[in-house]
């Protein structure tokens, strides 16, 4: 955890860069704000709760990076994180989400996150517990006195399990489940409206029938090993953590912002859009939110907004809202040459990733750098000539290019195929220069 939360502004920025190419005050933009964070979490004091975090806002055309930063810098951080698309949202007392949902599944998140954490910490002792279930099924004493006796038995039977020599070997289980018909419960604003949930509290309220069943050794210890696991769970510890996380450390990125621009006095989907951006006023200045593990204060989310802004400004959106988001980094627009790196250089890369699925074919493909320069360049003068749709351009581009080996891959392999600029100008020559065709394929 405290590793994570420690990284100085210039780290994050380095390992941002294992992603994201380019866009650097952007980069610089988030790295200050997450350690302004854990600057605020050492100060003590009143003045601590008077420091508000850097709300940012990403302004940049599609594909440069947006999504991506905020995506990677949660992987990073490993803070609870949402992405929520501004426009699902709409104003309260109407059909939609509402905004406060937001915070209710950060919350899940986080949980969800410190389950699987905490997990991995018992596991082992989970499947020894498991395997001791097992012991007893295959094993069976009638008493303690017994069960001791046989302990070499057990011992040898626990190795053969260990070692996987009993797979598949049947053996008959008991499991509970609960006899609670599946209804779905609705409310007005829908279900995390309620604020707790039904199926989860009726479920434990019913009786639990208990059912056999005839399943493998290795299915056994696996059901087995979650029920252990939730016995060694200490569910109040981790809704402690997520709780604090969610506040304390949780993101919450909203994308597509400037569809929320309205203007005043218009009816209809604008004045809902206005109403959106005043909804989430106090989520994001900071408010109580109330959810299933009890109130959970926004005060300290971080909020990075984003959006293309090709029609409306920042500008446009309401004063308040403009306020909240004191930090605004633009992304720019990608050259050809940030192309040809965001191609290769990324850890799981486009290349990588195509390499890596024909590999699984026994198909070693590679590329030569005249190749891979032509590439970059055909992207970029396609989305010169047509729509900028930025790095998302080289998808349909290598997925044109290898469609016929991608297709092909089971029939020719194994095989050994290098890509070069000749190769990649056979794929292109026609279709570049016919514009209707790009348009299409491309
Ligand atoms: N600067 C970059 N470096 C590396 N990869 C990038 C970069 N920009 C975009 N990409 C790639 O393009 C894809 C789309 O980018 P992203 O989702 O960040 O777009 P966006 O800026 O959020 O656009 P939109 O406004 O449409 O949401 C990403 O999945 C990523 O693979
Ligand atoms: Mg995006």
């Amino acid at each position: 955890m405290e590793e994570y939360w420690e990284l100085s502004p210039s780290r994050i920025v380095k390992e941002l860069s294992r992603y994201v190419i380019g866009q650097e005050k952007a980069k610089r933009a988030v790295a200050i704000s997450i350690r302004n964070r854990w600057r605020r979490s050492k100060i003590e004091g009143a003045i601590r709760e008077d420091i508000i975090p850097n709300n940012i806002l990403l302004i940049g055309p599609t594909g440069v990076g947006k999504t991506e930063i905020a995506r990677r810098l949660a992987g990073l951080t490993n803070a609870p994180f949402m992405k929520v698309e501004a426009s699902k949202f709409t104003e309260v007392g109407y059909v939609g989400r509402d905004v406060e949902s937001i915070v209710r599944d950060l919350l899940d998140t986080a949980v969800h996150m410190v389950r699987s954490e905490k997990s991995e910490k018992v596991e082992e002792e989970a499947e020894q517990r498991a395997i001791d279930r097992v012991l007893d099924i295959l094993l069976p004493a009638v008493d303690t006195e017994q069960k001791e006796r046989m302990e070499a038995t057990r011992q040898k039977y626990r190795k053969l399990i260990e070692e996987g020599e009993l797979d598949d070997k049947m053996v008959e289980i008991e499991t509970t489940e609960s006899t609670f018909p599946m209804v779905e419960v609705f409310s007005p604003q829908g279900m995390e409206e309620v604020g707790f949930n039904f199926q989860e509290m009726f479920s434990d309220m019913m009786p639990r029938k208990k059912k056999k069943r005839e399943v493998t050794v290795d299915d056994a210890i696996r059901i087995f090993m979650s029920d252990e696991i939730d016995n060694l769970l200490d569910m109040d510890e981790i809704i402690g953590e997520a709780r604090w996380r969610t506040e304390e450390m949780g993101m919450v990125f909203i994308d597509e912002i400037d569809k929320l621009i309205g203007s005043e006095g218009e009816h209809g989907p604008n004045v809902s859009r206005q109403g959106v951006q005043r909804d989430l006023l106090p989520l994001v200045e900071g408010a109580n939110v109330q959810t299933k593990h009890g109130m959970i204060r926004t005060d300290h989310i971080l909020f990075i907004a984003a959006g293309a802004f090709h029609v409306g400004k920042p500008s446009d959106l309401i004063p308040e809202f403009q306020g909240r988001f004191p930090i605004r980094a633009e992304l720019d627009p990608l050259t050809a040459k940030e192309f040809r790196k965001i191609l290769t250089e990324p850890e799981n890369a486009l290349v990588k990733q195509y390499q890596a699925m024909l590999l699984v074919e026994d198909i070693d493909i590679s590329f030569t750098k005249g190749a891979l320069d032509r590439l970059a360049d055909i992207a970029y003068s396609v989305n010169m000539s047509t729509e900028n749709i930025g790095a998302r351009r080289l998808q349909t581009v290598m997925s044109t290019l290898l469609d016929e080996i991608m297709f092909d891959a089971p029939d020719i392999a194994p095989k050994t195929i290098k890509i070069g600029k000749k190769e990649v100008d056979e794929k292109f020559t026609e279709l570049v220069e016919d514009k209707d065709l790009t348009r299409y394929i491309l």
